[in-house]
């Protein structure tokens, strides 16, 4: 068994003038030394990138970024993908999500859409063909205490796998649902399907390889209504029980509280994610750009 640790400084170190941080954590690291409000260097870029290559998840404190200027540094790490939600702000920023509990007509809390109750594991839109590979989330109004958004790697779930579970999963592909968001509410537009036989959604591999740095990751998307073809419903619910399980484990954890100026982009090919709930009468607001990603494979 390999925990995959070898792979990821733990000391703080630079690329160029680029200083990495790492988490005391199973994965992320924090950025420091780069200017978001500026178009980024080709040097600085590399040096982001090769940390996110390493890290899965960096964190970028104290800033005070416009809407255009986080779309931008987006748009530095790959093409943007349209919002999947309709908001205001989607009208001016159409790769814009805002992920709040606020009523937009009111301005006040509600308990709309991932409201302010838990968000449970998953990785973003992987209910779809081609799921984007990072989410970029910007904090824009933070709630006192709660809503920690806590990262899993996914590289480090599969690396601890025993043998015989890595072989019970190899070539297997799973359903991820796409008609229920991460709070398990139903999408608009989609019918309450509970048979895991009849899920709507994508096939994707169990085991996929990350296409830039080529390390395998299991993928398991979301766990309710997920189904794995070609077992039994039983079985099916048995093994991703067992990945589960071994998946979300607290060793594989980094969990990141929120403060105002902190910006995380998170690499969907090799990560999950999941958020606490926090206070209802309070007002939480991020805003989060998708970007596109590969088919897995
Ligand atoms: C997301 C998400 C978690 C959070 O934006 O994809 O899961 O902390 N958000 O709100
Ligand atoms: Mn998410």
């Amino acid at each position: 068994m390999n925990d995959g640790q070898e792979l990821r400084r733990r000391q703080a170190y630079s690329i160029g003038d680029v200083q990495v941080v790492p988490a005391a954590a199973a994965l992320g690291a924090e950025i420091r030394g780069v200017d978001l409000t500026q178009a980024l260097s080709a040097e600085t870029l590399d040096a982001v990138n090769q940390a996110w290559s390493e890290h899965e998840v960096l964190l970028f404190r104290d800033l005070d970024l416009t809407v255009e200027q986080h779309l931008a540094f987006a748009g530095a790490i790959g093409d943007l993908e349209p919002a999947n939600l309709a908001t205001p702000l989607t009208a001016k920023y159409p790769d814009l999500i805002e992920i709040s509990n606020v009523d937009y007509d009111t301005g006040t809390p509600v308990k709309n859409r991932l409201g302010n109750s838990e968000a449970y594991w998953h990785t973003d839109m992987s209910y779809r063909e081609v799921p984007p590979k990072a989410s970029c989330l910007i904090a824009r109004e933070l709630p006192p205490d709660g809503g920690d958004t806590s990262f899993c790697s996914m590289y480090l779930a599969y690396e601890a796998m025993g043998d015989d579970l890595r072989a019970e999963v190899e070539g297997l592909t799973a359903v991820h649902d796409e008609s229920r968001n991460a709070a398990g509410k139903l999408r608009e537009g989609y019918e309450d399907v509970t048979d895991p036989e009849l899920t709507p959604g994508p096939r994707h591999p169990i085991i996929r390889t990350h296409p830039v740095t080529g390390r395998k990751a299991l993928f398991l998307g979301r766990r309710p209504y997920a189904y794995i073809p070609g077992l039994s419903v039983a079985e099916s619910e048995e093994l991703l029980d067992r990945l589960w399980a071994h998946a979300t484990q607290a060793r594989f954890v980094w969990r990141h509280r929120w403060r105002l100026g902190d910006m995380v982009l998170w690499d969907n090919r090799c990560s999950m994610h999941r958020r606490d709930a926090f206070d209802g009468q309070y007002r939480r607001v991020l805003h989060r750009t998708q970007i596109s990603g590969d088919r897995p494979y």
